[in-house]
């Protein structure tokens, strides 16, 4: 019934507009009017990293529940784990609407929502009161109109620290003017410095070691990549995540939105993000664990990202067209992969082919 329910909803919600669907979505999931994961776990697809064991490497990208709504669901829906936010300080607006843009023949999506959020206060509270179970991260910024963007950041770190399991520092969103100009060594610098000596400071006063995870471009230029990666290495970052939407538009995209200002989503970003994973993979040695997002729309595209580099996989934009069993037949696949190879863990799969990816052009 369910199933059968999910299947009527890809029409139904592309017939409102995309913010509205997402609301539609929201609402539902809320209400805990969706189809289950099958209680069948795979122990192959657990992900042992930085203290916590991952159920399955598969999460659900930031921007899908920016005020921690529906994590649980998310989790139930068959996720390793959720990663709510981008959550800013305060809460804003974001840009004007129409400022989300489906372009079904690419599978793909343009935003430009530009950090539109209720604030810390509002998820923080939602994040307090749920039961703590599952791994929940917690996507950090800041607001458009702050002073001192790094500022934001850290009051990110010090008021999700009880409730993240972890977190990911968003200087990639190409929406908020300036933002990615963070993502520059000397800025990385600054704000990986103050942002790492808040969670010191937590650490001595007795609190846990949060894993921190950076949230990178898929625009850096060529010559770029290994100077921010190196940059990300020397403050010792717990993870990458690789990658946010591109301003970027791959040439031969016939969809009218096309043409429309923000970050592109899906399919479009597939190559470009799976070669630059693989690219950071390699300028880590494999030594940083990788999230790898960008196009996973089935089980082939997911296990492309895992031998290109990722420990970690997210995916939002493949969800809008496949809807919500799409997570089960990733995971399915996975375990089948692992089953056919004889490996034991899907982690003997990562970067298996990332000196193959890398190689490959950008475009
Ligand atoms: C996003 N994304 C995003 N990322 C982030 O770090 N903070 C955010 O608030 C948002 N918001 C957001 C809104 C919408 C509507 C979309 C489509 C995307 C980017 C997202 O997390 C992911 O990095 C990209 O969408 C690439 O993955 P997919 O969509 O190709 O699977």
């Amino acid at each position: 019934m369910l199933s059968a329910l999910a299947g009527l909803a890809r029409p139904m919600l592309f017939a409102l507009e995309p913010e509205a669907a997402h609301e539609v979505t929201l609402r539902a999931l809320e209400r805990g009017i969706y189809p289950r994961a099958s209680s069948a776990q795979h122990p192959v697809l657990n992900v042992p990293l930085w203290g916590l064991t991952f159920p399955n490497p598969l999460g659900v990208a930031a921007g899908f529940d920016k005020d921690a709504r529906v994590p649980d669901a998310v989790l139930g829906l068959g996720c390793g784990y959720a990663e709510i936010g981008t959550t800013t300080p305060k809460p804003q607006p974001g840009n004007p609407s129409p400022r989300v843009f489906r372009l079904i023949s690419e599978r793909a999506v343009i935003n430009r929502l530009g950090f539109n959020n209720g604030g810390h206060a509002k998820a923080l509270e939602r994040l307090k009161t749920r039961p703590q179970r599952g791994i929940v991260g917690v996507n950090i910024g800041a607001n458009k109109e702050s002073g001192d963007r790094t500022a934001d950041y850290v009051s990110g770190i010090e008021a999700f620290y009880d409730v993240a399991s972890y977190f990911t520092v968003n200087i990639s969103s190409p929406n908020t003017p300036g933002l990615r100009d963070l993502q520059a060594p000397a800025a990385l610098d600054e704000l990986l410095g103050r942002v790492m000596a808040a969670r010191a400071a937590k650490v001595a006063a007795g609190s846990p070691r949060r894993p921190i995870v950076v949230k990178i471009a898929p625009d850096l230029a060529d010559e770029d990549v290994g100077p921010v990666t190196q940059a990300l290495a020397r403050h010792s970052v717990d993870g990458i995540a690789v990658s946010n939407t591109t301003l970027a538009r791959p040439a031969g995209l016939a969809d009218r939105a096309a043409t429309e200002a923000g970050g592109l989503s899906g399919r479009p970003l597939f190559h470009r993000s799976t070669v630059m994973l693989a690219r950071v993979h390699q300028v880590t040695g494999g030594n940083i664990p990788l999230i790898g997002i960008g196009g996973i729309e089935s089980g082939e595209t997911a296990l492309a990202k895992i031998e290109a580099g990722a420990s970690l996989l997210q995916l939002y934009t493949g969800l809008i067209y496949e809807g919500p069993s799409l997570i089960e037949r990733i995971t399915t696949h996975l375990a089948e992969v692992c089953k056919e190879r004889s490996v034991s863990s899907i982690t003997d799969l990562v970067g298996i082919r990332a000196a193959e990816w890398a190689s490959k052009s950008l475009d």
